[in-house]
């Protein structure tokens, strides 16, 4: 089992399969081009399934996929086959737009849940946050993975300026459709150019969505992120990822491992174990998990002051998004 010093254990792993996206989202890569990890500091499909088994046979007991998009990763269906096979919940976060290609790979591996980041309903708002056309394919994406019966949230990080627009029509296409959809605030990470004037916290969120409905708060489970709400009577709900206003990481069960096989103990934790060169040393892997683990500050990876929305993001010493994975 895998105790900090705070008495939280860390039961979920996220894995990042690759830095790379067929997307650009504003908020999650620099600005300035991207340099992709060269392939050979990439963990392979092998050292990845490695990797898994020592966390699992350590107390994993949820395994999640990222990226960058992790279905970019030629790899993903042997990956996904392998973690399968291990008795954990396996599931990903990804941005939709490959979902039809590897709807057969999901159901055979068992997935029965996927976050889909969506941040607008709006075709050509779509197109010029995530600078690619794809909308329609994304949209049509995850009404295939309803109608095969997946669970599914959708991921809103929410923008000044965009989301309070959408509040209502997020909120409202959750009447007939059996969707969580989760509004998330802006969080800052490297070369995304953060500022707390750009952040909507969950309670203004909330305001917005009580103008048109009334709403009902649901309970939250032990380890979520998301607060949950909904409209009595509608199929399904939504939350607020409140990381800025309100972290919870006194919850906190997660660990995250970096495609190029460095491990997190936190989102915001700028302290990183190099597992993959151990591995691939023939050194001790599992007393660095212990490590990295006993390390892990409170809250946010010990880098905000108490007021977060104050925070100087020229100060927050962490890698981009992109190469985290959320
Ligand atoms: P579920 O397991 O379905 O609840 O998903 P999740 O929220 O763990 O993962 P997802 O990849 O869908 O992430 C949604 C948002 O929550 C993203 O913006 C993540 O960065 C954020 N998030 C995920 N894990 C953490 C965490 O440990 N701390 C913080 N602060 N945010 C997190
Ligand atoms: N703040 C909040 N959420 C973010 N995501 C990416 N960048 C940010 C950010 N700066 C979200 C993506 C994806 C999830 C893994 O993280 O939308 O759904
Ligand atoms: Fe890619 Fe997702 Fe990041 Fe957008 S948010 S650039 S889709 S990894």
């Amino acid at each position: 089992m895998l105790q900090d010093t705070f008495g939280r254990t860390h039961d979920y792993l996220r894995i990042s399969l690759t830095d790379n996206c067929n997307f650009r989202c504003t908020y999650c890569m620099p600005v300035e081009e991207m340099q992709w990890m060269p392939s050979s500091k990439l963990m392979s499909k092998d050292e990845i399934l490695k990797m898994a088994e020592v966390f699992v046979s350590l107390g994993v007991n949820k395994i999640r996929l990222t990226g960058g998009e992790p279905l970019v990763r030629k790899e993903f269906p042997e990956i996904l086959a392998g973690i399968a096979k291990l008795p954990v919940e396996s599931t990903l976060t990804t941005n939709g737009v490959l979902i039809h290609k590897h709807i057969q790979n999901l159901k055979s591996a068992g997935v029965r849940s996927v976050n889909v980041s969506l941040d607008t309903l709006n075709r050509e708002k779509f197109h010029k946050l995530t600078r690619r056309d794809q909308f329609d394919l994304v949209w049509e994406n995850i009404n295939l993975l309803l109608q095969e019966g997946f669970r599914v949230k959708i991921n809103a990080v929410a923008l000044h300026g965009m989301i309070e627009e959408e509040i209502c029509d997020f909120v409202r296409v959750t009447e007939k459709l059996p969707l969580h959809v989760r509004f998330i605030e802006f969080m800052p990470f490297a070369g995304n150019h953060w500022s707390s004037k750009q952040v909507v916290t969950a309670k203004q969120m909330l305001a917005l969505a009580e103008t048109e409905f009334t709403v009902e708060k649901l309970e939250d489970k032990k380890h979520d992120t998301a607060k949950k709400y909904k409209v009595p009577g509608f199929a399904g709900t939504f939350a607020f990822i409140t990381t800025m206003s309100e972290h919870f990481c006194g919850e906190c069960n997660r660990m995250r491992l970096t495609a190029d096989g460095k491990m997190k103990n936190c989102l915001f934790g700028k302290d990183e174990l190099d597992l993959l060169a151990a591995l691939r040393a023939g050194e001790d892997v599992v007393s660095l998990i212990k490590k990295s683990v006993s390390i892990k500050h409170a809250a946010l990876g010990g880098q905000f002051s108490s007021d977060y929305l104050k925070a100087d993001p020229d100060k927050i010493d962490n890698r981009s998004m992109i190469t985290i994975g959320g």
